[in-house]
């Protein structure tokens, strides 16, 4: 898989942060899933109302199975301060995967997040018994009197991640979506117990390419050129800790493009092909199979997938939209194309 290779064939990728959506979104973006390369996802819960409940997600999970039933769906709990330790315990039972953090109020469906972790100890105590993975999203909401805003809103919460690993070792935390330098440097200095998610759109993004440009808009934004380069370098390192989560985010046309929009990048139809493009562009494409299918589930203690996956180098254009959904780079062309479906 060398610079000039015309074809990389794979186990089919794995997506560890993924926005599924409800009622028509979602019919809309399940059956794309597998042309953008993913076999296996886990599956973010903060629809409306959240999936707070292990009933919740499995009722969930039985609608995304009604539409391809090919996909294999991982799914979370959304952490309210309603959830107990005995939820945890229900949770493994069943087969839930994991739960996800989101700080009130940092981004789409957050409001009932959390303030305050410190309640939540009896509950990580549970979830490092039972093997249920913490998935964060990392952002302080914005507080000018202690100077926080979106370009430092995740480097000021990873002390609050640090102390829950400190307390809980064991607990396997996978700070999501990474965007800094800083975030990168505090994963890589702990344990294997904690990992990152990247997403595609985060390897190629700094804040010039958002601002004013609402489809390249997400939580948590992307930030400077050296915070880029810091992701570009760890994942050209093939360092274990960090894989792909696309954090693939569907928003209709009309929210992306107004004046207060929505939070989200659209990328799981074309997954792959976006990653091959970028990949191939930093001259790492040796590194695209263990960032895509191999390092994360490792970290999640799944085997590999039993189906593979062909990228190939032809040309394709990214549509204006499917549905009322604007993907990532739409209109712009890609070198790489993904079969089959
Ligand atoms: C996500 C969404 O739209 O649900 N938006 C985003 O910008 N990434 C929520 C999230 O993961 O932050
Ligand atoms: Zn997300």
């Amino acid at each position: 898989m060398t610079a000039g290779t015309d074809s990389l064939t794979l186990p089919r990728a794995d997506d560890f942060h993924v926005h599924l959506r409800q009622d028509n979104m979602m019919k809309r973006v399940v059956p794309r899933l597998r042309g953008g390369g993913i076999g296996r996802c886990l599956v973010m819960p903060n629809v409306q109302p959240p999936v707070t409940t292990t009933t919740d997600a499995i009722a969930y999970r039985d609608s995304l199975k009604a539409i391809d039933p090919r996909v294999e769906y991982l799914m979370t709990l959304y952490l309210t301060p309603a959830l107990s330790p005995n939820d945890i315990r229900g949770a493994a039972e069943a087969g839930i995967t994991g739960v996800k953090l989101y700080p009130r109020g940092v981004t789409t469906h957050s409001d009932e997040g959390i303030d305050d972790l410190e309640p939540l100890m009896p509950v990580f105590a549970a979830m490092e018994e039972e093997g249920v993975v913490l998935e964060v999203h990392p952002e302080s909401p914005s507080d000018p009197d202690r100077d926080v805003c979106i370009m430092n809103a995740e480097e000021d919460f990873l002390p609050k991640i640090g102390h829950v690993h400190a307390t809980f070792p064991g607990l396997r935390i996978v700070v999501e979506h990474v965007t800094t330098a800083g975030a990168v440097a505090f994963v890589e200095r702990l344990g294997d117990t904690v990992a990152a998610t990247v997403t595609a759109h985060h390897l190629d993004l700094i804040i010039d390419d958002w601002a004013g440009r609402n489809h390249n808009y997400c939580k948590p934004v992307a930030k400077y050129p050296h915070d880029r380069d810091a992701l570009r370098r760890v994942v050209r390192d093939g360092h274990p800790s960090f894989f792909l989560g696309s954090d693939s985010a569907p928003h209709p046309r009309q929210a992306k493009e107004c004046a207060s929009g929505c939070a989200g990048v659209f990328t799981s139809p074309l997954l792959l092909a976006y990653i091959a493009d970028t990949f191939e562009r930093l001259d790492m494409l040796d590194r695209l199979e263990s960032f895509v299918s191999e390092y994360g589930r490792q970290f999640y203690e799944l085997p590999p997938s039993s189906e593979s996956v062909t990228i190939t180098r032809r040309k394709q254009v990214v549509p204006d939209a499917y549905g009322s959904a604007v993907p990532y780079r739409a209109g712009e062309t890609l070198n790489w194309s993904i079969s089959p479906v």
